[in-house]
C-alpha cells in the first residue's frame, strides 16, 4: 500500500481534517447538537463532490471500474447528507450547504499518467479521517440521544465499508 499523504498535499483529506478538528472543539465545548451534526453534513458534502468528480474524470471515463465504484459512493454520500440534513431540521436546525471549512480546491487533481493510485490513496485517508469523526459523534451522542446516535452508527457502517472497497481497489486494480 502507498504511503499516506501529508494533509497539505491531499486536499480532500484537508477538508475533512479540518471539519473534525472543528467537531471535536465543538465537543469539547459541549456546542449544540446541530453544529456537530453540521460539521458531519459538511464532510459528505465534500466526499459527493469528490466521488461524482473523480467518476467523470478522464480516468473515470477511460476505467468502468473507476467511473463505477465512485458513482456508487457518490451516491452513498448523497445519502448520508441528506440524512444528515433531515436529522439537522428535526432537531431545530437549518443545513449549511456552504461551510467555511470546505475549501473544496483540487478536490481532482490534473489527470496524469499513473495518478488513480494517488487518487485512492487520497480517498482512503480521508474516508479514515471521516470514520474517526463518526466514531467520536458516536460516542458523543450515546447517552443524550439514542436516535442521532443510530444514524450516526448506519452512516459509519457505509464509511467502513468504503475504506475496504477502496482497499481491495488498491490492492487488485492499482498495483
Ligand atoms: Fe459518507
Ligand atoms: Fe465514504
Amino acid at each position: 500500500m502507498m504511503e499516506p499523504r501529508a494533509a497539505g498535499e491531499n486536499h480532500f483529506l484537508a477538508d475533512v481534517q479540518r471539519l473534525r478538528v472543528s467537531a471535536q472543539t465543538m465537543m469539547a465545548e459541549s456546542a449544540e447538537p446541530v453544529s456537530l451534526l453540521q460539521a458531519a453534513m459538511s464532510a459528505e458534502i465534500a466526499c459527493v463532490l469528490r466521488y461524482s468528480l473523480i467518476a467523470v474524470s478522464a480516468d473515470g471515463l477511460e476505467n468502468e471500474w473507476v467511473a463505477t465504484e465512485c458513482a456508487a459512493q457518490a451516491a452513498d454520500e448523497r445519502n448520508h447528507m441528506v440524512r444528515l440534513a433531515e436529522r439537522i431540521t428535526e432537531l431545530g436546525g437549518k443545513p449549511d450547504y456552504f461551510a467555511p471549512e470546505l475549501a473544496l480546491r483540487h478536490m481532482v487533481p490534473e489527470a496524469s499518467a499513473g495518478c488513480l493510485p494517488r487518487l485512492f490513496a487520497e480517498n482512503l485517508d480521508a474516508e479514515q479521517c471521516v470514520i474517526g469523526l463518526y466514531r467520536e459523534l458516536s460516542a458523543y451522542f450515546a447517552a443524550s440521544d439514542p436516535k442521532t446516535r443510530a444514524l450516526l452508527d448506519d452512516i459509519l457502517a457505509d464509511e467502513e465499508t468504503h475504506t475496504s472497497d477502496m482497499e481491495d481497489l488498491l490492492s487488485t486494480q492499482l498495483n
